[in-house]
């Protein structure tokens, strides 16, 4: 008997969980900061109504479907389509790397935040990039392992093992935790953030749409593969996750739900960094736009900048990283459990924990590059890479296998045979041509751009991982699929 969430609300608090996360605290506002504001924002939520929520039900309905993870699931629909899965695997697997080494940067800061001074409040800057990453002048450099970084990052770790090592049954019971926790933590700093002067005009920049921006191809691309990263799709997450679904509970209710949630959170966590900026704005007396750097550091040098001027510095940064962990733990979780179910599905006589231990201690493994002295250099282009390319080509398959392979018509009438809200033929059509069509401009558009100029300048030595971690897997899934008769027993 395959394992079963104990409830429906169990159900929407992992895939919650899994889509909230550090992307919409950490990687959403400095999107959002980097396109000017409110400018982000439309095409953000255009790409969330067209391309998301359908993506959500889509994903929902074949795990629930077939009750099998991402690989078990394709499989069924023609033994050549399996690949597919392994590709969503494997994106995800890369992105988990570097996120659990992320929260590493989390758990630093978190214990840094019991000190007196704060280790940071000297020079943010300075912490961050020479402390804690102990930075080099470029990926060609890669330095040593940073100590503590290794530490953080084996914790993390290990906290990530003991929420999935019994599997369903013990995330089911993490979740009621690390689900609501971070939500709580953020409205504190919501209001913390809000009462701060300079704040209005933080939050007037973030919401104020700026349209001449709208023509950029950047804009959209970014806003739909933060669609991607924050609702967790096509890394085979929602596949796995919905396959411990009954197959008669209802999909599209869940699907919107969740993707109404995670907007939220990023939505409250803009106003959060937005009035925090505003008020540094007004403390540095420069305009919001020239406050700091875009960029991945976001997170890690501007709050903990901000909060060291406030009272009570300590309790808010303790709060703020707090909130980051949590943020990303069920969501690290929620890959460890994708790769688990996957290997579950074909061999099932190993334990759960021990197919858990070894994923974890894959991760751990994996994530050390990002711990050396060249490691932003390194996630930054893994990120981009994995993201613009995978994730994307993943999107695509999924779209044309069930689109045009397995029939749109036919998953839509299972999702409403068992839906208590109905979705109707426009969903065929965004299924079928909306939503590969649109992405494959973009991909076709990335592509031209990255063997145009080399992304953001890096040397080609460096980028050269990039292109690996897209066309090996690639190849192999290709090799696989072509390999393979086609067959369906769906
Ligand atoms: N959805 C998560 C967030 O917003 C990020 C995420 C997506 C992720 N896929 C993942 C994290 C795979 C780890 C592994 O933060």
């Amino acid at each position: 008997m395959r394992a079963r969430w104990d409830s429906r609300l169990i159900f929407l608090f992992v895939a919650i969980g899994s889509a909230v996360g550090l992307g919409n605290l950490w990687r959403f506002p400095y999107l959002t900061y980097k396109f000017g504001g409110g400018a982000f924002l439309i095409p953000y939520l255009i790409a969330l109504l067209v391309i998301g929520i359908p993506l959500m039900i889509l994903e929902f309905a074949i795990g629930q479907k077939m009750q099998k993870g991402a690989i078990g699931s394709f499989g069924t629909i023609g033994k050549r389509f399996a690949p597919i899965g392994f590709l969503a695997i494997i994106a995800g697997f890369g992105v988990v790397a570097y996120y659990c080494v992320v929260m590493g940067w989390s758990v630093i800061y978190l214990i840094g935040s019991f000190f007196s001074p704060l280790p940071w409040e000297a020079n943010t800057q300075q912490y961050f990039f020479n402390n804690v990453l102990q930075i080099t002048d470029g990926p060609s450099a890669m330095g040593s392992i940073g100590v503590a970084l290794v530490i953080a990052l084996a914790l993390v770790w290990i906290s990530i093992y003991f929420c999935v090592f019994k599997g369903v049954k013990s995330i089911g019971k993490v979740i009621l935790i690390s689900m609501p926790l971070p939500f709580i933590l953020l409205l504190v700093l919501f209001f913390r953030a809000i009462t701060l002067d300079g704040a209005v005009e933080g939050i007037t920049y973030y919401l104020k749409p700026n349209f001449s921006l709208f023509l950029s191809t950047d804009l959209w691309m970014a806003a739909l593969t933060q669609v991607f990263f924050s609702l967790s799709l096509g890394f085979g997450i929602m596949i796995a996750y919905a396959s411990f679904n009954s197959k008669s509970q209802s999909i599209t209710r869940n699907a919107v739900t969740v993707c109404l949630a995670d907007t939220a959170l990023s939505l409250l966590a803009g106003f959060v960094v937005f009035g925090v900026l505003g008020h540094m704005a007004l403390v540095q007396n420069v305009p919001i736009d020239k406050v700091v750097e875009s960029g991945p550091s976001l997170a890690f040098v501007v709050f903990p900048e901000a909060l060291s001027l406030l009272p009570l510095a300590g309790l808010f940064s303790f709060i703020f990283f707090l909130t980051l962990f949590f943020l990303g733990l069920d969501s690290a979780f929620s890959l460890v459990e994708a790769v688990t179910t996957v290997v579950r599905d074909t061999w099932k006589k190993i334990a759960v924990g021990t197919v858990a231990f070894i994923v974890s201690a894959v991760g751990f493994l994996s994530g050390l590059i990002f711990t050396t002295g060249a490691g932003l250099y390194f996630l930054d282009i893994i990120d981009h890479f994995l993201n613009s390319y995978v994730l994307i080509l993943v999107g695509i398959l999924q779209c044309i296998v069930i689109g045009w392979v397995y029939g749109a018509k036919k998953l839509r009438m299972y999702i409403n045979s068992v839906s208590s809200s109905r979705i109707g033929v426009w969903w065929d059509y965004c299924i079928k041509w909306v939503v590969p069509i649109t992405l494959s401009l973009l991909l076709l558009i990335q592509l031209y751009r990255d063997i145009q100029t080399p992304y953001e300048s890096y040397p080609q030595s460096a980028l050269a991982i990039g292109w690996a971690v897209v066309i090996i897997p690639i190849a192999i899934a290709a090799v696989w699929g072509l390999s393979q008769k086609s067959k369906s027993s769906a």
